[in-house]
């Protein structure tokens, strides 16, 4: 595995690897890997002729208030996973190289970016498309890989590169899991035990929204208040949103036709946790 920092180097291989006629695999990260990533990685290696996955903690989608510094890294351990995947090419660029001091450009989604996730974290997604946009540019993927985890962001992402042509197929993987179910993610790193056990509270009750859905429920306003109760009966858990929407648009839907994604946001303790679940889609 080669392992790239130079925003330049990257862009000489992949013109290299396009020469060859080879279809470049992707697979953008924040590091802290775990199977959750390495689905992802694992479907591009058997899937593409090339792999590439980079490793950047994006500061552009963070605000000043949340975790920049103390998002968990451990590049060491994530270059041996890779390496042991099969990857071809880690890709690690610096902060000042893709952000310099003069750097002005941004990319945003309206009406999509200020949905669900973006109510609390108005400039996450802009840092997201800036930063997966750049990330494009340079390395021009065939397709890139993205986990059904952040849901949101999947849409965003494929919203974003409808609108403005790229020339790229996005994957979208489903959630991987622990045994117990809680969704893997980087952030599970901050939980302690008790709030651990609490967090579990999350995949519960879009167990019992799956549940109704099976009943026949179609009503969005009772199968939100079955998840609700459930997560209030956790005391650790503070809800951020619950919602029903269209995942092609996020709107609010009311009743569940065909499609439709349930998403949440609770904050366990100190950590904020997403989960989803997806009908139809
Ligand atoms: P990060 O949180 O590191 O996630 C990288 C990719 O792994 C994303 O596509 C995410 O949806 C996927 N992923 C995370 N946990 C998963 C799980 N439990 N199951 C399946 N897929 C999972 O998402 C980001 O980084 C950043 O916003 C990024 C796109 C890299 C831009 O900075």
């Amino acid at each position: 595995m080669k392992m790239i920092t130079s925003i330049q180097e990257m862009m000489r291989e992949s013109e290299r690897l396009r020469e060859e006629k080879k279809k470049i695999g992707f697979v953008p990260t924040m590091g802290f890997l775990h199977d959750g990533h390495l689905s992802l990685v694992e479907r591009s290696v058997h899937h593409t002729d090339v792999t590439v996955v980079s490793v950047f903690v994006n500061p552009a989608q963070f605000a000043p208030h949340e975790d920049f510094k103390e998002y968990p890294r451990d590049i060491q351990k994530d270059k041996r996973l890779l390496e042991k995947m099969g990857v071809d090419i880690l890709f690690c660029p610096d902060q000042e190289e893709m952000y310099p001091e003069d750097y002005k450009t941004f990319v945003e989604v309206h009406g999509f970016q200020e949905k669900l996730c973006g109510r609390s974290r108005p400039i996450f997604f802009r840092g997201v498309c800036t930063v997966v946009l750049k990330l494009f540019n340079i390395i021009r993927p065939d397709t890139a890989f993205f986990g059904q985890k952040d849901a949101q962001q999947a849409v965003i992402i494929q919203k974003m590169v409808k609108d403005v042509n790229f020339p790229v197929h996005i994957e979208v993987l489903p959630i991987v899991r622990e045994k117990d179910g809680l969704a893997k993610s980087s952030r599970n790193a901050y939980l302690n035990s008790r709030e651990r056990k609490a967090a579990l509270v999350l995949f519960l009750s879009l167990k019992a929204a799956e549940r109704c859905l099976k009943n026949g429920e179609k009503n969005s306003s009772i199968i939100l208040a079955e998840i609700k109760r459930i997560l209030d009966s956790e005391p650790l858990a503070e809800v951020e949103y619950v919602e029903v929407v269209d995942p092609r648009n996020l709107e609010p839907l009311k009743r569940i036709k065909d499609r439709a994604l349930i998403a949440l946001a609770v904050k366990v303790g100190k950590t904020r946790l997403i989960d989803n679940l997806t009908i139809g889609v």
